[in-house]
């Protein structure tokens, strides 16, 4: 039956995929993967290339995502990849869309599942989800992201930092996503907001990859050297 499985391929390791997602891309007709340009890479692609049967001739097909933040532009392209993938199952195929972590967390799946539920409510459309970033980052760097009753905040970049105070007032555990250039930005606000100087602060950089960083210090002893300037980067400051 053709369908559509929105996959989330963790992040970067290729051993860290789940089985019920390399069946599912094995299995498929076509993999749909994102990336910013047409000349670009896909990263969720490059995760699963080596799982990929060269020999079964699946299509392989990148959707275009800009990197914006204007909206109308956005939307349009949630819209015309959506349109992409629908015709596609509608023409009797299998598509998978591939994404880095879990679907379901900042990903632009959660867009087009929308759009497509909306317009096609009688398509098949499933979720497999996958290892999300942090926790790999978590195990890496042994750092537990909560305990017993502690609270945990994930915040994106382009911060709103007056509600980031507010929050990390609130959180033993903060955790930044989306873009390590915006983490300086977050120091003196968790100073402000009561962190104390002996709090864990680890950053990881492109996870799962040759390029991989981590580092683990005290809120205390960071300063622009220890700072990431990656995009791929995480971040994850904790009370002890
Ligand atoms: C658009 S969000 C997608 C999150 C993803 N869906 C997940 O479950 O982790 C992209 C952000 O996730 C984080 N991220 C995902 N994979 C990563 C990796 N391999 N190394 C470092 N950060 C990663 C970074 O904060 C990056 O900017």
């Amino acid at each position: 039956m053709s369908g559509l499985i929105g996959i989330g391929v963790g992040p970067g390791d290729p051993d860290l995929l789940t089985v019920k997602a390399v069946k599912a891309i094995q299995n498929a007709d076509i993999i749909m993967c994102p990336a910013s340009k047409e000349d670009r890479p896909s990263i969720a692609l490059s995760v699963v290339s080596s799982l990929i049967d060269k020999t079964k001739n699946q299509e392989i097909v990148k959707l275009i995502f800009p990197m914006t933040k204007d909206r109308d532009v956005l939307e349009q392209t949630w819209e015309k990849n959506a349109k992409i993938m629908a015709e596609k199952v509608l023409s009797g195929k299998n598509v998978v869309y591939l994404t880095v972590g879990d679907p379901y967390l900042y990903s632009t799946w959660i867009y087009m599942h929308k759009d497509l539920e909306e317009k096609y409510p009688d398509m098949s459309i499933s979720v497999i989800p996958g290892i999300v970033s942090m926790f790999t980052f978590a195990s890496k760097v042994g750092v537990s992201i909560a305990e017993g009753a502690e609270k945990v905040a994930i915040i994106p970049s382009c911060y709103d930092l007056s509600s980031v105070k507010e929050i990390a007032k609130n959180s033993e555990t903060m955790v930044f996503l989306k873009d390590g250039r915006y983490f300086d930005q977050v120091i003196d606000v968790l100073k402000e907001s009561g962190f104390p100087d002996n709090s864990i602060f680890a950053i990881g950089q492109d996870l799962g990859t040759e390029n991989e960083v981590i580092r683990k210090l005290t809120l205390g002893e960071v300063n622009d050297d220890t700072l990431t300037t990656k995009y791929f980067s995480i971040l994850v400051v904790k009370r002890v």
